[in-house]
């Protein structure tokens, strides 16, 4: 289905519509003569006009593109040079590189956490990005540790954020960060970053891992998994190899965001069960 005719049959934003165009890779004059005339649709793309040049822009220097298999280092010269071009649209388009349009699409998958119970800290953002979702995670938890494999985008979240002693930032290679310390954190997080781990071939191992670091009854909550949808029996593999119970598959919860959410815990271990009194012999 067109982003335009979701945005009209009320399954997206018009935010995330505008953000489909962009990727689409329609121009600025193209959505204008895309959208229907007079809509609130075509009043949101008249009045973001200057940021959908730049989120265009963004998009073509960048060489943003989400298909087929990458390496991590391919990955990262991407989100390297999108973010030097566009901040906020370098992690989400469909926030059209607009602050505020970020802040609420932030807001709600922050909200979404505290009110599931799930923002418990320390907590692993993985593939942190310009660190948005961690500084906004931050006053619930007490700690969080953002990793991703941009240079660029860890320098963005510490220009951001670097005096904020609840958060650190730090540049992978890539791999899973099997050097933190097991049970070491309530929650990993991993907003729109899997499908990139998909991409190289590098998810199994980050399950793996995230599994691992998990206390006993933390969660490891991934918003999408995949962008082409179809990975989603990989949830049942990696509960199974894993030991983690799956409490949401695929669930949409956000307004702004079409994004899905995948919720997975880590099992407590099995108790042994109570001695009985032994009888009394008679
Ligand atoms: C779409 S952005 C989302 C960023 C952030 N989670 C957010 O929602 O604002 C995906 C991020 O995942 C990072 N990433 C991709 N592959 C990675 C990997 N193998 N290890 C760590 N980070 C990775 C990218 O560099 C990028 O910052």
């Amino acid at each position: 289905m067109s982003a335009v005719a979701a945005w009209l049959a009320g399954e997206i934003s018009p935010e995330v519509a505008l953000g489909r165009l962009l990727l689409d890779g329609l121009t600025p004059a193209e959505i204008m003569r895309a959208v229907p005339p007079g809509s609130a649709l075509a009043r949101l793309a008249g009045r973001q006009q200057a940021n959908l040049h730049a989120v265009a822009r963004m998009l073509t220097r960048a060489r943003v593109h989400h298909a087929g298999a990458q390496d991590p280092q391919a990955i990262a010269r991407m989100f390297d040079r999108a973010v030097a071009e566009a901040p906020d649209a370098s992690v989400a388009a469909y926030t059209l590189n607009d602050s505020d349009v970020a802040a609420r699409a932030t807001a709600e998958i922050v909200d979404w956490l505290v009110a599931g119970g799930l923002a418990v800290g320390p907590v692993l953002d993985l593939g942190s990005g310009t660190g948005r979702v961690a500084a906004a995670l931050a006053p619930h938890v007490d700690h969080v540790l953002g990793l991703d494999v941009s240079a660029g985008m860890v320098a963005e979240a510490k220009r951001r954020y670097g005096t904020n002693l609840r958060l650190r930032f730090e540049v992978t290679g890539g791999q899973a960060p099997d050097h933190l310390p097991a049970g070491s954190f309530g929650l990993v997080l991993a907003v729109d970053s899997f499908p990139y781990l998909i991409q190289s071939g590098l998810a199994d191992a980050h399950m793996a891992v995230s599994a691992r670091l998990l206390k006993p009854g933390g969660a490891l909550v991934i918003l999408n998994l995949a962008y082409d949808g179809s990975e989603t029996d990989c949830i049942d593999r990696w509960s199974g190899m894993f030991g983690l119970s799956v409490e949401l598959r695929g669930a949409r919860p956000f307004l702004l965001w079409d994004g899905r959410a995948f919720v997975m815990r880590r099992e407590w271990p099995a108790q042994p069960a109570p001695e009985r009194p032994g009888r009394a012999a008679g």
